[in-house]
């Protein structure tokens, strides 16, 4: 299977999953994640819709991305501040950049980690879906883990990021001169750890994302290790792992 074949089987999957365990059900409220994984869990929420096994679904998007394709779609949004969503999630369900065999995760790819976060943390069940090449031994050596941080600090919070032993690199724009600026108006630093002589990572994700978060400047790092998510991963032979 392709990476796009992978990505709409674990979503699919786990959309048609949660819906059968109860998981996903009328009237609940559902936090929908960003990214090329994600997108086709909102699609896949959306046919389900269409198709009368769900009906009165309150969604929080997670990004501009996922906000655009739920108003294409017609699926209800709201915030997380708003009335009928009361600051609490039945669900959240998104992409990953990459998953230990703990299922902690690093997020943030697509920029969206502060938003990802806020829904994941604050619902009941956390659901990721991801293919087989998220599917990692350790964090923080591979993929960079995303900082979100305030512009003003940014020397001062790069030069502590390098005092814990990573190497930051402000995130650059695409068909933009200048940083990536994230839907919240923040800059965005890529952060990696040299691996250890033993190929591991010479970090505790669980103990960094908290370390991290003691940055005056840093508003949100992109481990989460907090909210342990049921995994759906998509394996190139068409199976999908659940875990
Ligand atoms: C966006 C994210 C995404 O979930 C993560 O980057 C994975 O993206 P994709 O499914 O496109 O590989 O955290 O901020």
């Amino acid at each position: 299977m392709t990476l796009n074949e992978q990505k709409n089987l674990a979503a699919v999957s786990a959309i048609d999953d949660l819906i059968k365990h109860g998981l996903i059900f009328s009237g609940m409220k559902i936090g929908l994640g960003t990214g090329s994984t994600a997108m086709p869990a909102v699609e896949r929420l959306a046919e389900r819709i269409r198709d009368g096994s769900l009906s009165d679904i309150r969604a929080v998007p997670t990004s501009f991305q996922t906000t655009i394709a739920c108003e294409n779609l017609g699926i209800p949004v709201y915030s997380m501040n708003s009335r009928e969503i009361g600051g609490q999630l039945d669900l959240a369900i998104d992409g990953a950049d990459e998953i230990d065999p703990g299922n902690n995760a690093i997020k943030g790819g697509g920029a969206a980690l502060l938003r990802e976060k806020i829904v994941a943390y604050n619902a009941k069940v956390f659901v990721i879906v991801a293919d087989s090449t998220k599917d990692v031994p350790s964090l923080g050596t591979g993929f960079a883990l995303p900082v979100e941080i305030i512009a003003e600090a940014r020397t001062s919070v790069m030069a502590e990021i390098r005092s814990l032993g990573a190497e930051p690199v402000l995130r650059e724009g695409v068909r933009k001169a200048g940083p990536v600026i994230t839907d919240n108006g923040n800059l965005i630093l890529d952060c990696r750890w040299k691996a250890g002589a033993d190929g591991a990572a010479p970090i505790d994700p669980e103990q960094m994302e908290e370390r991290l978060n003691r940055i005056v400047g840093v508003v949100e790092n992109g481990f989460f290790t907090a909210k342990k998510p049921i995994v759906y991963i998509a394996r190139e032979n068409g199976t999908v792992d659940k875990r």
